[in-house]
């Protein structure tokens, strides 16, 4: 199994949402890493042939998804980053509703909610309505509603967005339980939520493709270029200004900074191995 894309562009009107990305997913799962309006969503939405390229295609198995039509809608699930629940449902009936719409016949869709229901961590309320859930609940709802249809490929826009730690970390063994065999490509800008889960990890700013590969392989990039300095006063205010700061912690009276830079930041910087928090600041320090 093969999802191929293959210079898709994107623009709204004059505006160049996606510019000619290329990228080949087989089974696994992806992290597509960016910030605000870098283009993730869009890429999303070509992908689940809810949008249409400007130009360049998304190809299935070497076959362009335009021609596929229906059958390729039927091996797709997708939580789109603005998901709308149905306040008055309840689990139960929202996931049978949402099994109807993907026109699945009434009997499996009975034995498939429940059974994602349990899966999902939500069989004690599925009879109660979805007003009454958390925020994470309704997450775990909406994504198990991509399921419903025993997709190959699982398309997660923003899906840890508003989570509690405990939540993410439900989210991420769940995840690894379901995506077995799958395409999972999955949207966010958080980076530890990629950082345990993605087999490969793209990086898309201003719609283009900057990085695509394992952690390790794209954490290269910045390797030499992450640093740790010590420093008090006014030489960590120097630095605080001057650099990209990651992170800072305070040690005995001084300030513990670190720092991406191409060159050495001060004297006493010492080395540090770099993470993919790292790599984002360095690509994204300019926009924040
Ligand atoms: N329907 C639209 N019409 C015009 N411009 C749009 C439309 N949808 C998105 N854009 C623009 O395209 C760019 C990419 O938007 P997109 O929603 O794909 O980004 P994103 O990475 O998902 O951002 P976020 O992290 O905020 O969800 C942005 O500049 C956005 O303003
Ligand atoms: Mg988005």
């Amino acid at each position: 199994m093969q999802l191929t894309l293959d210079r898709l562009t994107k623009q709204y009107g004059d505006k160049t949402a996606l510019d000619r990305i290329d990228a080949v997913f087989r089974p696994g799962i992806y992290g597509l890493l960016g910030a605000n309006g870098a283009g993730k969503t869009t890429l999303m939405r070509l992908v689940c042939d809810i949008l249409k390229p400007t130009s360049g295609e998304v190809a299935f198995n070497g076959t362009n998804i335009r021609d596929l039509g229906e059958r390729y809608r039927s091996v797709i699930g997708y939580l789109p980053q603005d998901f709308g629940y149905y306040p008055n449902f309840t689990a139960m009936n929202f996931l049978l509703y949402m099994a109807s719409l993907k026109g699945l016949n009434a009997g499996y869709a009975k034995k498939k909610s429940l059974e994602l229901l349990e899966t999902f961590g939500l069989f004690a309320v599925k009879d109660k309505k979805i007003k009454t859930f958390s925020g994470g609940m309704k997450r775990r709802l909406g994504i198990a509603q991509t399921l419903l249809n025993n997709p190959q490929i699982l398309i997660l826009d923003e899906p840890t967005a508003g989570l509690d730690p405990k939540e993410r970390v439900k989210f991420r063994s769940l995840l690894r339980s379901f995506a077995e065999d799958k395409i999972v490509i999955l949207s966010t800008h958080i980076v530890t939520d990629v950082e345990y889960i993605a087999d490969e990890i793209l990086v898309i700013k201003g719609g283009t493709l900057l990085k695509k590969g394992a952690e390790s392989t794209i954490l290269q990039e910045i390797a030499g270029k992450v640093w740790e300095c010590r420093a008090a006063g006014q030489e960590a205010e120097r630095l605080e200004t001057r650099f990209a700061v990651c992170s800072r912690k305070r040690e005995n009276g001084e300030a513990v900074l670190r720092i991406v830079s191409d060159e050495k930041p001060c004297a006493a910087a010492v080395s540090a191995a770099p993470c993919l928090e790292d790599l984002y600041l360095y690509y994204f320090q300019r926009e924040v």
